[in-house]
């Protein structure tokens, strides 16, 4: 089963390129820009990466992305997860990025976006890894600020494919965020939220009555309303699921305790996702490896959870037919 998971063809739906960020890299980028890190050794940052909550992860997540400065930092990081996730078979990702965390510490919304566009590139042609971006607004921080972020993007419109919503899930609604979506949406991005992950099953129904989303970001305590389940279910609205992350998060205190499986055989069109590999201990195999073991998921589950990701990513309907018929071979081998 290792080997047959290691070399499936895959597409990753829930991933944040500030939480790619690898103790070493962390290091080196320290260096480089000399600055001083709160850890001495890997050990020490090992040490510090037990969380307790979302905003525990969090506290720790924005000052590890103090060492990225310069589109060089934002071109190294983007490129190390492009690689790892060729090595993992990943064919497409669809990836996250935080502006906020970045303009908000006087790193320029372009520094950020050219290191990151030309990592892109690159990978297209060197690895064969396609890609989109998705800029997230930080949801602890207020509505006006993400309208400020959204109108730093303008200049950048091509680059960017979507909308996204991210940072601390309690007390802090989607229909905050109404009229910012909104206005993304008129701009032609696709809009998603991250949803459901620690906060209630009423913030899922909100992202997809007031932010129109098109998929939700975790969306595991969906579970808690029949009739939401049912509605995602009818809609085939899409759950980007990071078991890993849930794990360390303590969303689910086991893997055995985790609703994926319980999710996928009512029928919701679920995904695996890494979410934070960094801070989470692992990329798409190391999940897809721990919920498979976890939940003793069949290869025709692995299946159903793999056909999901390419139907629910943003992929034209040409190139997502060639990655079904890659997988239907793969799984017919
Ligand atoms: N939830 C909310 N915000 C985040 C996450 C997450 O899992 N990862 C990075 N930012
Ligand atoms: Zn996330």
């Amino acid at each position: 089963m290792k080997k047959f998971i290691e070399n499936c063809p895959k597409v990753e739906l829930h991933l944040h390129i500030e939480g790619t960020l690898e103790p070493e890299m962390m290091f080196a980028l320290a260096q480089r820009n000399h600055l001083a890190l709160p850890y001495k050794t890997i050990r020490e940052v090992e040490d510090a990466y037990h969380f307790t909550n979302l905003q525990s992860f969090l506290d720790i997540y924005y000052q590890g992305a103090n060492v990225l400065q310069t589109e060089q930092d934002f071109y190294d990081l983007m490129w190390a997860y492009l690689n790892k996730a060729s090595e993992q078979n990943v064919r497409h990702a669809e990836i996250f990025f935080d502006p906020q965390t970045h303009t908000g510490r006087g790193i320029s919304f372009e520094t950020v976006i050219n290191g990151l566009s030309h990592a892109k590139q690159d990978a297209q042609h060197k690895l064969g890894v396609s890609s989109a971006l998705i800029m997230c607004f930080l949801r602890h921080l207020s509505p006006e600020a993400a309208q400020k972020a959204l109108d730093e993007a303008r200049p950048f419109r091509e680059l960017i494919f979507g909308v996204g919503l991210d940072s601390s899930e309690m007390d802090r609604p989607p229909v905050l965020f109404k009229d910012v979506f909104h206005r993304a949406m008129d701009e032609g991005y696709i809009p998603v939220a991250h949803a459901g992950e620690e906060g209630p099953a009423e913030y899922v129904w909100e992202a997809i009555d007031l932010l129109d989303v098109k998929r939700i970001d975790h969306g595991v305590r969906s579970i808690d309303d029949p009739n939401l389940v049912d509605f995602l279910v009818k809609n085939q609205i899409p759950l980007t699921v990071c078991p890993l992350s849930n794990i360390k998060l303590h969303v689910f205190e086991d893997m055995a305790e985790h609703n994926i499986k319980q999710l996928l055989d009512l029928g919701v069109c679920v995904t695996i996702n890494s979410d934070d590999p960094a801070y989470f201990g692992g990329y798409m195999n190391e999940n897809f490896l721990a919920t498979q073991a976890g939940l003793n998921l069949s290869k025709e589950d692995l299946y159903k959870i793999s056909l999901n990701a390419i139907q629910a990513s943003f992929l034209g309907e040409q190139e997502k037919a060639q990655l079904k018929s890659a997988l239907e071979e793969y799984f017919n081998e």
